[in-house]
């Protein structure tokens, strides 16, 4: 196991009824001013923003506002935000949506904690935010587990880049998670965030460090849960079982808890993220299941007992103990067909990605020749290239 430094200090209020609470949470952590964002209108749709504003009216909290925000969030949007959070004096920004609309307000929080620096800037690892305004969250969506996470993702619409840094200014001082928010959520939405959160732990499983039996555990029983409760949550959205299941295992799977003693870098997030930069119609879930069986096949021979362990002991493959490869095999293909169930695509030609934007995907993939992604197999620009070409054809 690899030395690791745990500190999660998101406090998470779960269940029924949560946000019912959130005008005298802020009002007792002593805020005065909340920037309330949000994203296209499901929350106005869900009666969810007049319900928040009331309940702040009648703490005495003053709020402004700002919707817009679409998946795979972008930065004209935070620069917005920023001005408004400085000309109104916001002191909180409440996130009320997914993981686009948090990563919004995380990056809001930079930008106007610290005048002096373009926000981008930190998205390029040019500099480190100094100070922040804080965000709290109520989620409606199960998937980035932003809620819990140091992580914020964003794209500069100019150049198409989509970038993602990690602050401990991005951790959220408090979510709300009520599963019942997320009953509206659609069959296709459910989906990619069942992939995405399946997708945190796995690439976390499939760094290269080779011992951390405890971690390995706990990722292999949070994945059985999470691919059951997908199943039951795309059939009847109003289970509260599987949604509740859904939003904790979102949580639980990007705070770190998946990772630690491992070595990682998520080298299929790095792969997607270049997908929906270029492409924002994409969403990062299916983005992630059009990607994830190809890349598996193509490192899966630098490690196939890893393979191996995930199909038997997550998918319940019978192990063939003279041939790794082939339990390995039988893995990921388990694992293709339970997205293809789901409805999630899994291959770039049904996402209609043009085969001629691979170099350019693999070139910002490699931040312009600067980087290599560390993995059980390594990866450059032509190994890049070599998985959105097999990721390709329809199956
Ligand atoms: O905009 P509205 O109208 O609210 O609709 C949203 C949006 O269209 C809708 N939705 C959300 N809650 C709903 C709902 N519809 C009905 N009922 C509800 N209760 O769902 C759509 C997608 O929302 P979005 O926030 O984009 O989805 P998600 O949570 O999957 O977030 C995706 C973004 O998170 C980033 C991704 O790259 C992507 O930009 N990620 C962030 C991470 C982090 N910060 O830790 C980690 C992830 O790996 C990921 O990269
Ligand atoms: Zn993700």
């Amino acid at each position: 196991m690899k030395n690791f430094d745990c500190s999660i200090p998101t406090r998470i209020i779960f269940g029924e009824d949560g946000e019912k609470q959130v005008g005298k949470l802020i009002r007792e952590y002593g805020f005065h001013k909340v920037l309330i964002h949000y994203g296209g209108g499901s929350v106005k749709r869900s009666g969810l923003l007049g319900q928040v504003k009331e309940l702040l009216d009648k703490e005495g909290v003053g709020y402004v506002e700002l919707g817009g925000v679409q998946p795979n969030p972008t930065l004209s949007l935070v620069r917005e935000g920023i001005e408004l959070c400085r000309k109104e004096r916001v002191d909180l920004i409440l996130a009320i949506g997914g993981g686009s609309v948090l990563d919004s307000s995380k990056s809001i929080g930079d930008g106007a904690g610290n005048p002096d620096r373009d926000v981008w800037d930190f998205f390029l690892g040019k500099a480190a935010p100094a100070g922040h305004i804080p965000v709290a969250a109520i989620l409606t969506l199960s998937a980035s587990g932003s809620e819990m996470s140091q992580s914020a993702v964003l794209t500069n619409e100019e150049t198409g880049l989509k970038r993602g840094f990690n602050s401990p200014t991005h951790q959220p001082l408090f979510s709300i998670c009520n599963p019942k928010l997320t009953y509206s959520v659609s069959k296709f939405q459910t989906g990619c965030g069942t992939v995405d959160i399946m997708m945190h732990t796995l690439e976390r499983y499939f760094g290269w460090s080779k011992d951390s039996a405890i971690t390995d555990r706990i990722s292999e029983g949070l994945l059985k849960a999470v691919i059951e409760a997908g199943r039951i949550a795309d059939q009847n959205p109003e289970d509260y079982e599987a949604r509740a299941t859904l939003m904790w295992a979102g949580s639980l799977s990007h705070n770190g808890l998946t990772g630690f003693g491992r070595e990682f870098l998520m080298q299929v997030h790095q792969l997607e993220h270049e997908l929906s930069g270029m492409y924002p119609r994409i969403a990062h879930g299916a983005g992630l299941s059009a990607l994830w069986a190809s890349w598996a096949r193509y490192v899966c021979p630098a490690w196939p007992e890893r393979f191996a362990q995930y199909a038997s002991r997550v998918w319940n493959v019978d192990g063939d103990f003279e041939h790794p490869m082939n339990t390995a095999l039988a893995g990921i293909k388990a694992t293709e067909d339970y997205f293809k169930s789901l409805g999630m695509p899994v291959s770039l030609e049904e996402l209609e990605v043009e085969p001629e934007k691979f170099e350019e995907m693999a070139e910002k993939c490699t931040n312009y020749g600067r980087r290599t992604l560390a993995g059980i197999r390594k990866l450059d620009k032509p190994e890049m290239i070599e998985i959105f070409k097999l990721a390709y054809p329809r199956r």
